[in-house]
């Protein structure tokens, strides 16, 4: 494993004034969250061999700052478990946080301790409070990590695929989390994956990019990057069965890499590795175009290191990473 550093950079940008309160220890294997469009929330992660983190970390986006010292804050309590590897998304009122499998410990780091393990963890942001939900049917995210959630206007959270960390088995399933009523719908799938990028776009496709397909690690375990997965939330199936192909420039397969949806429906990918060694990946970033057919891939030149298992979003029309180098994916 790499050691852990922190960058922090903008796109497309101009840049501006300077506070710098607080420091955070750089991390990787976080989780981050955009909440009502204006707090970037990062979760937990991993400070490096194996110290894992339960702090709640937040960067205002609503105020101008210097990206090479932004105002990162620190929540006073953080999470009473730690975590890595795993998954975060925002309820629909904006008011919680749902942090999902991964690697989940006790605050003495005793693995797997029942008392301290849930599926499901929900962080209510108006009073920094967790809960354990009462859920309804049973799924089983323990240790399960590499997956992406997306949730939809309806409160529906899907968990595609992801790998185990003991067995190294990446999944096929595709799990429903109804936030409305707390209960689980599972569907075995045709394809397995982790690793990889999930964007959701209007209309309730998500598109899944990248990833790695096979438990052994070596460079025809990652995916085409031209086989993009659609996943159609109203039928709750693939489109077309099987990966619709994109051309245009050859972007190398990758786990770990990051994706925002910019404005016309252009996704942008960043970063990323292959295992082992955390080998880096050309390019670094590149733009996959939805509005033509096929899908076409452009490279766009890129003037940062690279990063893997970091953490990105787009905010006005910049895109933000944060994160670091790991050899997981
Ligand atoms: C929640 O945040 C989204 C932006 O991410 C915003 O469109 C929506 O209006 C917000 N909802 C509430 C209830 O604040
Ligand atoms: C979301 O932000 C809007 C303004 O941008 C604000 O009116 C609204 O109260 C916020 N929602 C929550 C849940 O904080
Ligand atoms: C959270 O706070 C917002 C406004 O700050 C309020 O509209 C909302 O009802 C609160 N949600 C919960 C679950 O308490
Ligand atoms: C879950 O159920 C238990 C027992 O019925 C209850 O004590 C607890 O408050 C419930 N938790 C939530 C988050 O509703
Ligand atoms: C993954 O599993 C291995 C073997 O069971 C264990 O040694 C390791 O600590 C686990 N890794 C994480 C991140 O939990
Ligand atoms: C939860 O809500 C979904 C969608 O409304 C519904 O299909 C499902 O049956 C509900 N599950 C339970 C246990 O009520
Ligand atoms: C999904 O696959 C699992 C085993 O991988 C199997 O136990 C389960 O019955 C399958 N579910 C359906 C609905 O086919
Ligand atoms: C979902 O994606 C497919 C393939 O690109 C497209 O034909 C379909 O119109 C999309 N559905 C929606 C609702 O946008
Ligand atoms: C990569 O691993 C697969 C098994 O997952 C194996 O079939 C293949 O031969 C390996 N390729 C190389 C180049 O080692
Ligand atoms: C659907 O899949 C088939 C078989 O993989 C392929 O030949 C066809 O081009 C795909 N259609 C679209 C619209 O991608
Ligand atoms: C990237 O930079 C090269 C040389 O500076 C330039 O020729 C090329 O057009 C640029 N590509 C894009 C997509 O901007």
């Amino acid at each position: 494993m790499n050691i852990p550093s922190l960058f922090f950079a903008l796109y497309f940008i101009s840049i501006f004034l300077v506070s710098c309160q607080f420091i955070p220890t750089p991390r990787y294997l976080q989780t981050s969250v955009l909440v009502n469009n204006s707090k970037w929330y990062i979760f937990g992660g991993d400070f490096g061999n194996s110290i894992y983190t339960n702090e709640i970390l937040y960067l205002d986006l609503s105020n101008s700052f210097d990206v090479n010292s932004p105002p990162w804050h620190k929540d006073q309590i953080g999470s009473s478990f730690k975590y890595s590897f795993s998954t975060s998304c925002v309820s629909v009122d904006n008011s919680s946080i749902f942090i999902i499998g991964g690697n989940m410990y006790d605050l003495d780091q005793r693995q797997e301790d029942p008392n301290y393990y849930s599926i499901i963890y929900e962080y209510s942001l108006n009073y920094s409070i967790w809960t354990t939900p009462n859920i309804t049917g049973i799924d089983n995210f323990k240790e399960c990590g590499g997956l992406k959630s997306i949730i939809d206007n309806t409160g529906r959270i899907f968990l595609y695929g992801g790998v185990r960390n003991i067995s190294g088995e990446i999944s096929n399933k595709m799990s429903i989390f109804y936030t409305s009523n707390m209960s689980w719908l599972s569907i075995n799938l045709t394809t397995s994956r982790t690793g990889y990028t999930a964007t959701l776009l209007k209309g309730g496709n998500i598109t899944y990019i990248g990833g790695r397909s096979v438990a052994t690690y070596n460079d025809s375990s990652y995916v085409n990057m031209n086989e993009i997965l659609i996943f159609d939330t109203n039928s709750l199936s693939w489109y077309n069965v099987t990966a619709i192909t994109a051309i245009g420039d050859y972007i190398e397969g990758r786990a770990g890499h990051s994706a925002v949806l910019a404005r016309d429906s252009k996704i942008l990918i960043y970063g990323g590795a292959k295992t082992p060694k955390a080998r880096a990946v050309k390019p670094d970033l590149a733009m996959l175009d939805l509005n033509v057919y096929p899908f076409k891939w452009t490279i766009l030149n890129n003037s940062l290191t690279l990063l893997t298992s970091h953490s990105a979003i787009l905010y006005d029309d910049f895109m933000i990473i944060v994160g670091d180098d790991a050899e997981i994916g």
